[in-house]
């Protein structure tokens, strides 16, 4: 069974990507600094597939540990999902976010180049596009300047990656662009857990739904889109978790310096508050909301041209907003239990 290193694969997108690579035929390795999730999602990962998952507590920018989880396994590629996440925080602590975003994927590919690993896949952001100029947003469309330090790693992690493989590097990479993640395993056993108040929409609806939260409020209704609030590309963690799946065996029949990169989203934009109805409709619940002032930074619309991703890796999403919602209040309702 071939083994994929998953940086980050206790994380969010990451656990779910570990199930995917099983189903898929892979054994998935993970190392996490537990610094974003905790030992919990190695127990759903367990009763979700019957067998442990081989993980490693440590940090990516330590290169003496990644050596020694190079040196103790066979690792046919990696997937690079640690790093640090909330916009809001990078503005805040910049340096923190520069430093392990960007160290931790250098001292990864100087470990790959070591132990001759060639294959990996990087999480990056249709948040490189910040506000593109045409819609649906293509990988060819230019990215704009980063809106926060956050959006400036991943340029600047992309740029590493290509020049990277311009220099001649035997690394085969891929690039997936991911637009707005959301939903969770349909068995509920594992989902995303934000720390505190969360930042983003659905985990706000959710906890909302649930009662965690009085009410969310809906971040400006005088928007240029038909109903007034914000559109986004809301895609199912598991679709996305699959597009990874796709990227390892894509990589595997390419020449060995290689770089490309696609999309990853559903190509429907839906507005902020589609997402609250089509969430009342799934849960049954009347969500408190009241419109407030736009938030600072807020892209006005945006989602995916999937035509690259889909002829390219054969993948399309099979899941759409109303199942991922659903999932997503059926991991909420989960963790009340
Ligand atoms: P997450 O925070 O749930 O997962 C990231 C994991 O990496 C966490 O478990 C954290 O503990 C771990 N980690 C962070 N720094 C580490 C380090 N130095 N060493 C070891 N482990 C470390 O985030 P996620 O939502 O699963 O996102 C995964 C990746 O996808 C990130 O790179 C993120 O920037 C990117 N991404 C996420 C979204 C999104 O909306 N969730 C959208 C676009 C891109
Ligand atoms: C979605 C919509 C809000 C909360 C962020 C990052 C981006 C990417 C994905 C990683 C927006 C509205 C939200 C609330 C609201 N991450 N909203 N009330 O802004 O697309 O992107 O996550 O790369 O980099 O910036 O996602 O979930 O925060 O917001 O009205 O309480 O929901 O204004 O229109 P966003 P989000």
């Amino acid at each position: 069974m071939q083994q994929i290193l998953i940086t980050g694969g206790a994380g969010y997108i990451g656990s779910h990507t570990a199930v995917a690579l099983v189903n898929a035929g892979y054994e998935p390795i993970i190392v996490d600094n537990f610094s974003n999730s905790n030992q919990d999602v190695l127990a759903g990962l367990e009763k979700i597939l019957g067998k442990k998952v081989k993980h490693y507590e440590g940090d990516c920018n330590d290169r003496e540990f990644m050596h020694g989880v190079f040196k103790e396994n066979s690792l046919k590629g990696v997937i690079h999902f640690a790093a640090s996440k909330a916009v809001g925080e990078s503005t805040q602590i910049p340096l923190t976010y520069y430093s392990n975003n960007i160290n931790s994927l250098i001292v990864l590919l100087e470990t790959m180049k070591t132990f001759g690993v060639k294959d990996i896949v990087f999480s990056s952001s249709c948040t490189v596009y910040g506000q593109p100029d045409e819609l649906p947003v293509k990988e060819s469309t230019p990215r704009k300047d980063a809106e926060s330090p956050y959006g400036n790693t991943k340029k600047i992690c992309e740029d590493i990656l290509t020049d990277h493989v311009k220099s001649g590097a035997a690394a085969r990479v891929v690039a997936l662009r991911y637009f707005n993640p959301i939903g969770a395993h349909p068995s509920s056993l594992i989902g995303e857990l934000p720390l505190g108040v969360p930042a983003n929409l659905v985990p706000f609806v959710t906890q909302t739904g649930a009662g965690i939260r009085e009410k969310i409020t809906v971040f400006g209704d005088d928007y240029d889109t038909p109903d007034g609030t914000c559109i986004r590309d809301y895609i199912h963690v598991m679709d996305l978790a699959d597009a990874h799946v796709k990227s390892i065996q894509y990589l595997e029949n390419q020449q060995d310096t290689f770089f490309d990169l696609f999309n990853v989203g559903t190509g429907n934009g839906n507005s902020v508050m589609e997402v609250v109805k089509v969430f009342e409709k799934v849960s049954g619940k009347t969500l408190n909301y009241e419109i407030g002032p736009r938030r600072s930074g807020d892209i006005e619309k945006v989602w995916a041209n999937t035509d690259k991703v889909s002829k390219v890796l054969g993948w399309t999403p099979q899941f759409g907003l109303e199942e991922a919602l659903r999932d997503a209040w059926n991991w909420q309702v989960s963790l009340e239990k």
